[in-house]
C-alpha cells in the first residue's frame, strides 16, 4: 500500500492537473467552462465508482490492505463534485442566486445533481477516523451507505441532462447497478449462512 496509494493519489489528482493547465494555456475550447464542468462533473462520478468498487473488490480478490483506499477516493468524489458545483455557481451563474434558486427548483437534472452533492457533504465530513469513534462503527457504515444515494442521484443527473444519447449515463448506471447487486448479494448470503464468509 505504501507504493499503491501515492500512486491511486496521482492518478486522480492528474485529472484536475491536466484541466487547470490547460485553463492557464486556453486548450479548452470553445466554451471552457462547459468544459470544466462535465469534467469536474465526471470525475465525480467516476470516484464515486471507484470509492463502491473498492469492498467488492477486496472481497474478491482477499486483498484487504485495499480499503485503504476507499477514503482518499471518497474525498476525490467530493472534491470534484464540490469543484463541479462551484464552477456552476461561480463560472457558470456568476453567483446568480435567482437563476440558481429557479434552477434548483425547476430543473430535474439540477435537483438530482444537488441532491447527489447535499448527501455527499455528511459523508465527506464524517470521513475521518475521530467519527467513526464519534458514531461507533455500526452507525458510521449505516451513514456512510448514502454513498449509493449519492451514486444513483448522480447517475439520475447525468442520465437527465444528456437527453437522447443516454450512452454514458447508461454505463455509469450498469457499473453502479453492478457495484450495488453484488453488496445485495453478499448481504444475503452472509444472512443465510451466519458462519463467516
Ligand atoms: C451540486 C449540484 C450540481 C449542479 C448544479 C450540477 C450542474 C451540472 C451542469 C450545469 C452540467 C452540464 C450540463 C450540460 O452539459 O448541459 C452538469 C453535468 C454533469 N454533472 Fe453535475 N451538477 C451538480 C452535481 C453533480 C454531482 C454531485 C455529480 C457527480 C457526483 C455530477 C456529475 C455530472 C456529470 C457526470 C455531468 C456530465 C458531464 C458530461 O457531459 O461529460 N454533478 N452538472
Amino acid at each position: 500500500m505504501r507504493y499503491v496509494k501515492p500512486l491511486v493519489f496521482a492518478a486522480m489528482l492528474a485529472p484536475l492537473v491536466w484541466l487547470v493547465a490547460r485553463a492557464f494555456t486556453g486548450g479548452l475550447g470553445a466554451n471552457p467552462i462547459d468544459r470544466i464542468t462535465d469534467e469536474t462533473g465526471t470525475m465525480a462520478l467516476r470516484s464515486i465508482v471507484l470509492t463502491l468498487a473498492v469492498t467488492p473488490f477486496r472481497r474478491v480478490t482477499g486483498w484487504n490492505e485495499v480499503i485503504r483506499l476507499r477514503r482518499m477516493l471518497g474525498l476525490f468524489a467530493f472534491t470534484y463534485a464540490s469543484l463541479h458545483f462551484l464552477t456552476y455557481i461561480v463560472l457558470d451563474q456568476f453567483f446568480d442566486w435567482t437563476a440558481i434558486s429557479g434552477d434548483l427548483t425547476k430543473r430535474p437534472f439540477i435537483m438530482a445533481g444537488f441532491t447527489a452533492f447535499v448527501v455527499m457533504v455528511p459523508l465527506a465530513v464524517t470521513s475521518t477516523a475521530g467519527w467513526i469513534r464519534r458514531l461507533g462503527g455500526r452507525a458510521w457504515q449505516r451513514l456512510h451507505r448514502l454513498t449509493y444515494v449519492a451514486a444513483i442521484a448522480a447517475v439520475v443527473h447525468y442520465w437527465w441532462l444528456v437527453k437522447a444519447d443516454i450512452t454514458f449515463p447508461r454505463r455509469y448506471a450498469i457499473a453502479i447497478g453492478a457495484l450495488l447487486a453484488f453488496r445485495a448479494w453478499h448481504a444475503i448470503r452472509r444472512r443465510q449462512s451466519p458462519a463467516p464468509l
